[in-house]
């Protein structure tokens, strides 16, 4: 499968999800890993990489920046021969960064102050995706960054081999991981001390991997919402070698699966339990699921689990809103769980999903309504009452999550659903069709 292809799905109704599955490594962790490996000063082991198109696209990014990477093998198993703080070459060409946000948001303040000049691309997607929010406070510090006039991509950054940045002292405009990450990463380089202020505790994988790596940071809670994380700039890192567990953003599709389908019982081993990414138990577990877990231990600075599904009558909910950072990837799947629910969910606080890979709420909306689901989409969310899904086609508008989701939604269905434009699974998810196979979705590509 590529995503250069149009690609369909076709799922066809019933049957339940069982046994016990492992879902690729965390896409998160994975772009990290190569990022701050290749900044190391020795040699960086990965297991568990995540052999999807975002973090291929973060990987290939490195090696045209000169950085000698071994692998993926069929495992999963890098090794990173890391350049150091200053050890990155200009690339030949532009790095084209394709469907992937996370690379293009994280390396716009990773290599604002290089000493070379480069160019960032990516796919129609990601080129119409805001980029505003990391030029902002990327420029504060003195990058020079051009833009198109709408603040997206090609993002060109213009990077002077005398001029350093300054830190900067930055309070996040919305809850964003991403633009957290750009601004340490930046700040790594910056003269001073850069401070970080989260709205809302996000993704902390960035924070978790500079200590593994041995880069200080001062972390301190302001309330049960907000804190702010600082770094010294001009510090190294420190080699280590990284195991990536699987990430909960695609055991999600399972998760929600497994409890809509009656008769399911399925066991998803080694998945990232981050306190900043189980947004989605706990919002299942609102729902009435029935998850437990198992084999809790921390692997690498992260804590992972094996959870248990098994089928569940879920109730419709009004989702917290402290719940929304926590669960940012995971809404078209839980819209899935929503339609399945007995009664009404009510989701609020949730604008991002209009600028992710797609716009989420209306893709969702759309595609609920195609088959017999009342909802509707509101500026900051989506109100779904449960009832029963029926058949039909659906578009996932390139968004492999949403196409994940509905293929999910099969489990459910009086009838067959055909999911429009799912090659971009393969930013994520490789083996997605496989996997939901070998457990039990009838869905084929
Ligand atoms: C990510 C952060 C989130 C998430 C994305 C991955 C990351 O984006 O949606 O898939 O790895 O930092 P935002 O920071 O825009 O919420």
């Amino acid at each position: 499968m590529s995503s250069e292809q149009s690609i369909t799905f076709i799922a066809q109704p019933g049957g339940n999800l069982s046994g016990e599955i492992r879902v690729p490594g965390d896409k998160s962790i994975s772009h990290r890993s190569i990022m701050l490996g290749s900044l190391s000063d020795g040699t960086v082991t990965i297991t568990g990489f995540l052999q999807g198109e975002d973090s291929l696209a973060t990987l290939k990014a490195f090696k045209a920046m000169g950085v000698d990477i071994q692998g993926p093998d069929e495992k999963g198993k890098i090794i990173i021969h890391g350049v150091g703080m200053h050890g990155l070459k200009p690339p030949a060409e532009p790095l084209d960064l394709g469907n992937s946000g996370t690379s293009m948001r994280l390396l716009t303040g990773l290599l604002a102050s290089q000493g070379f000049d480069i160019t960032l691309t990516g796919d129609d997607s990601l080129s119409s995706r805001p980029m505003k929010r990391v030029i902002d406070p990327i420029q504060q510090m003195g990058a020079v960054i051009e833009a198109t006039e709408k603040g997206t991509a090609p993002l060109h950054i213009k990077s002077s081999k005398n001029s350093r940045l300054k830190a900067i002292d930055y309070v996040l405009p919305m809850a964003s991981a991403q633009v957290k990450s750009c601004v340490l990463l930046a700040g790594l380089y910056a003269e001073g001390r850069t401070c970080v202020t989260e709205p809302a505790p996000t993704r902390d994988h960035t924070e978790r991997m500079l200590q593994g790596f041995g880069y200080t940071l001062d972390i301190k809670k302001l309330d049960d919402q907000r804190s702010t994380i600082c770094l010294e700039g001009g510090g190294k890192l420190t080699a280590c070698d990284i195991d990536v567990p699987s990430d909960i953003s695609s055991a999600a599709f399972f998760m929600v699966g497994a409890s809509i389908a009656d008769g399911s019982d399925l066991t998803l081993k080694h998945v990232g339990i981050n306190p900043t990414r189980i947004g989605i138990i706990n919002i299942l577990n609102l729902m009435g699921a029935d998850i437990s877990l198992s084999n809790e231990q921390e692997v690498g600075g992260e804590p992972v689990a094996d959870i248990r599904i098994r089928s569940a009558r879920l109730k419709g909910i009004h989702i917290p809103e402290d719940q929304v950072p926590l669960a940012i990837d995971e809404f078209p799947a839980i819209a899935i769980a929503a339609a399945c629910a007995e009664g009404r969910t009510v989701l609020t606080g949730a604008e991002e999903l209009r600028v992710k890979e797609s716009d989420r709420i209306q893709a969702m909306v759309d595609g609920l309504q195609i088959l017999g689901i009342d909802c509707e989409g509101t500026p900051d969310g989506m109100i779904i009452n449960g009832g029963t899904l029926g058949s039909g086609t659906v578009d996932s508008l390139g968004d492999h999550r949403i196409a994940m989701s509905f293929a999910m939604a099969a489990l459910r269905a009086s009838g067959e659903i055909t999911i429009k434009d799912c090659a971009n699974v393969n930013t994520s998810f490789p083996d997605f069709i496989q996997l939901a196979q070998t457990c039990g979705l009838k869905v084929e590509a």
